[in-house]
C-alpha cells in the first residue's frame, strides 16, 4: 500500500499480514484501527471507502471537525472516536486509549485481549476533543519549558533553575521536565502537526492567542535541529545542537 521499508518491516515483525490496497484490508477485517498521521487520517478512510460495514477506530489526534470528516467518507462503518494519551513508548496495558461514540463499547472489548481503553462519551467527538485539550495544555507547557531552559542554559543556570522551580512544583517537576525537554526535541514534527489541528479546534469555539505560539516554537525546533533519528541523551545536548545550528 505504498508504505515505506521502516513500516513493512515493522509490520512484519509484529506478524500483520501485508496486502496491496486498502479494499483488501477492508473486506478481510471486521475492524479497523487506523493510526497514521494526523494530516493523513482523511485519506485514509476516504480510501477504506463507503463500503466498509465493520468498526472502524480512528486514534489520530484530529480534531473534531477532522473526525467529522472521516466519517463522512465512512457512510456504512460503526466509526468509533478514539484517542491515544501520552506516550505509545510503555507497555501497552499502560497506554490509556479513550473513546467515544456509539460503537465505542465494541472496541473496548479489546480490553480482554489487554489493551487499556476507557469509554468517555456516547457522542463522537468526545474523546478528539479531550485529546484536542489536554494537547493545548501538555504541548504549551512543553514550548514554555523549551523556551524557558534554553534561557537558562546559555545563563549557565539550568541545573539551579530545575532545583528552584522543584521548590514549588513539587520533587517529580525535574525528571518531568527533563523527559518534556528531551520528547520535544525528538517529537518536535509530530507535535507541530498535531497544534494545526489544536489551533483550528480553538478556534472554533475561542479566540485562542497560545497555541500560535505553542505552534511557531515547534516549528522553530524543526527548522534548527531537524529530523532526529533516535531520543536524545540530555537537555544539554539538545540546548547545545540547537546552538551550534546559529
Ligand atoms: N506515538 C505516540 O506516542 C502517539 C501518542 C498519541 C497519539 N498518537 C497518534 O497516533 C498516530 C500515529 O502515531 P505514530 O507515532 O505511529 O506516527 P509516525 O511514527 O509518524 O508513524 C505513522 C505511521 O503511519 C503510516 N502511514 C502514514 N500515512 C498512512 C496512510 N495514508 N495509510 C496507512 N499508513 C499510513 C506511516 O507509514 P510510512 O512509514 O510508510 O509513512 C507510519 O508507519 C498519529 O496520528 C499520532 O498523532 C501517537
Amino acid at each position: 500500500m505504498g508504505r515505506s521499508d521502516l513500516t513493512q518491516k515493522a509490520a512484519l515483525e509484529q506478524k500483520v499480514q501485508l496486502v496491496s490496497n486498502y479494499k483488501i484490508m477492508a473486506e478481510k477485517s471486521n475492524m479497523i484501527i487506523s493510526a497514521v498521521t494526523p494530516s493523513s487520517a482523511v485519506q485514509a478512510a476516504e480510501l477504506v471507502g463507503n463500503d466498509f460495514k465493520g468498526i472502524y477506530v480512528d486514534l489520530n489526534s484530529i480534531s473534531p471537525m477532522q473526525l467529522l470528516s472521516v466519517s463522512n467518507n465512512l457512510k456504512t462503518a460503526k466509526v468509533v472516536d478514539g484517542a491515544i494519551i501520552g506516550s505509545i513508548d510503555q507497555k501497552i496495558n499502560q497506554v490509556q486509549i479513550i473513546a467515544s461514540g456509539e460503537h465505542a463499547r465494541e472496541f473496548a472489548r479489546l480490553n480482554y485481549f489487554g489493551l487499556n481503553i476507557k469509554i468517555v462519551g456516547a457522542e463522537i467527538g468526545h474523546a478528539s476533543a479531550i485529546k484536542m485539550l489536554r494537547s493545548s495544555y501538555t504541548k504549551g507547557l512543553s514550548a514554555l519549558l523549551w523556551e524557558t531552559f534554553h534561557a537558562a542554559y546559555k545563563l549557565g543556570i539550568d541545573e539551579e533553575l530545575l532545583k528552584t522551580i522543584s521548590i514549588t512544583e513539587g520533587p517529580q517537576f525535574e525528571s518531568a521536565a527533563i523527559s518534556r525537554i528531551k520528547s520535544t526535541a525528538f517529537h518536535a514534527s509530530r507535535r507541530a502537526e498535531e497544534m494545526q489541528q489544536v489551533k483550528s479546534f480553538l478556534s472554533e469555539i475561542d479566540n485562542p492567542l497560545m497555541v500560535h505560539c505553542v505552534e511557531k516554537t515547534f516549528k522553530e525546533i524543526i527548522r534548527k535541529l531537524g529530523k532526529l533519528d533516535k531520543k536524545p541523551p540530555s537537555t544539554k545536548f539538545v540546548f547545545s545542537l540547537w546552538e551550534n545550528q546559529f
